[in-house]
């Protein structure tokens, strides 16, 4: 099939490359230049592990193109993939700008009978509004179909190219089989194909990011109960954890929300629940503990500095929202680096993917360290925010020897606060006992 995919941010690139891995005839397409052109050139606009070796090697076989030219993909293809981005403003409600400057690029490009296939999260009923728009510029014949998407950055291809389940709005059988028949190869596994009404498609989208967020927020309160009371939040998670009930995943105390999604989801649910007149306390609070969860954190890290980190020189280690993407988008990192900075603090940051984003946020307010250990001289301090791989095990007397004072606040819970007591670090981490 040819297929159209309008954005080539995380989503869009994933999918659009994941849908010429099995076959297709794709185009991706986006309004800013510079990521085209380095596509094109053969660079990555983003780090996702395992999607530049998929994307060279279907460009080499002249299955996916890039271009800025939006008219020109849709007149070429039978399905147009919208995946721009749908942030909240400030209230909550869903900022659907570029969604409906797609719409009217493709309903005023559409030579034809055409399928629009929405994966931008919109508020609720945003497929039917895509449609009512194009249907007001094009007399062509086209349908709408909700298709969100559940990737997850840092494991974005491989939850594309297997995914739990494919969700699909849509009330005419002609286009779901159409629908059914471009993800069967993805589906091998058993997985379900799950044809619904186009609102239900958009809620489960919505549903599935509060539940996944609500654990995030409940997990975060009992690790702060645990703290107050001396109990260790690892070893109640693992005890939670193996009822079969509940399951691991999105149990871990941490930073709060963190990323583009989950946070912006809730407070949009929240946003149409009020809208709608229907109380959602639970999604309220979800965000509530989240805030509160991450002030809390950070009012830590001032209060050991007596609230004044003037000539005070704090190291960061992470600052994307999780490991193993170059995101900093809604990353808790950014609120503590702000804290720090506000507090007179000089910051010194390393990641491994997310420097030149942070860079570009922060131009020189903070200094990005090229090596995990270089942002440990003379600090007065270290914060972990992201779990990567690499800080899991350090040389914990390198770290010490750098150090002009050894205390690690740790977001994350990477390191046994007994071992950080005989190694002579004050410790101090998330729903565990300080030392
Ligand atoms: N990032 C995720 O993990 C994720 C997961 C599931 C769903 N979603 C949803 O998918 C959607 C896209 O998210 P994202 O993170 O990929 O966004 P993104 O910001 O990374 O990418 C969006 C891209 O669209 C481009 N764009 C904007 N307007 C355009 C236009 N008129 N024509 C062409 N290109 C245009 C932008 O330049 C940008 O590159 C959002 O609705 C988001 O909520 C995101």
């Amino acid at each position: 099939m040819r297929i159209a995919v309008i954005g080539t941010g995380y989503v869009g690139l994933v999918v659009g490359t994941g849908l010429a891995e099995n076959g297709h005839q794709v185009i991706c397409v986006d309004r800013d230049e510079a990521i085209i052109a380095s596509l094109q050139a053969g660079e990555m606009p983003i780090h996702e592990p395992g999607l530049e070796e998929l994307v060279v090697r279907n460009v080499e076989e002249e299955r996916l193109t890039f271009s800025t030219d939006l008219a020109a993909a849709v007149a070429d293809a039978l399905l147009v993939f919208v995946c721009v981005a749908t942030p909240t403003r400030e209230d909550g409600e869903v900022d659907e700008t570029e969604v409906f400057a797609v719409a009217e690029g493709v309903a005023k490009a559409i030579p034809g009978y055409r399928i629009i296939v929405n994966k931008s999260t919109c508020a609720i009923g945003g497929t039917e509004r895509i449609r009512d728009h194009i249907r007001s510029v094009t007399s062509h014949d086209f349908d709408v179909v909700s298709n969100p998407e559940f990737l997850k950055e840092g494991a974005a291809v491989d939850d594309f190219m297997r995914p739990d389940r494919i969700v699909v709005g849509c009330d005419d059988v002609r286009v779901t089989e159409i629908m059914k028949e471009l993800y069967a190869p993805f589906l091998r596994t058993g997985k379900p194909f799950l044809q619904m009404s186009i609102r239900s498609a958009e809620m489960t989208k919505y549903a599935t990011n509060a539940m996944l967020a609500a654990r995030i927020s409940l997990m975060n309160e009992m690790a702060n109960l645990c703290a107050a009371y001396g109990a260790d939040i690892a070893l109640v998670r693992d005890a939670v954890a193996a009822d079969s009930r509940i399951g691991h995943a999105y149990l871990f105390p941490g930073l709060g929300l963190g990323g583009s999604c989950l946070p912006k989801d809730v407070e949009a649910a929240a946003f149409m629940g009020r809208e709608q007149g229907v109380p959602c306390p639970l999604l309220e609070a979800t965000i509530q503990t989240s805030e509160q969860h991450l002030n809390r954190f950070i009012r830590g890290i001032l209060a050991y500095f007596d609230d004044d980190l003037t000539d005070k020189r704090i190291a960061i280690w992470g600052v994307t929202f999780k490991p193993r993407t170059d995101d900093i988008r809604g990353a808790p990192s950014l609120r503590i680096i702000d804290a720090l900075l506000n507090a007179g603090a000089e910051v010194h940051a390393f990641d491994p993917a997310g420097s030149l984003k942070l860079q570009q946020y922060y131009n020189d307010k903070v200094a990005v360290a090229p090596k995990a250990y270089a942002a440990l001289e003379d600090a007065d301090g270290l914060v972990i925010c992201t779990e990567w791989r690499e800080f899991h095990r350090p040389d914990y007397e390198r770290m010490a020897s750098l150090m002009r004072n050894k205390v690690i606040f740790d977001g994350r819970n990477l390191y046994t606060p007994k071992t950080m007591a005989e190694l002579g670090f004050r410790y101090f981490s998330v729903g565990r006992p300080a030392v």
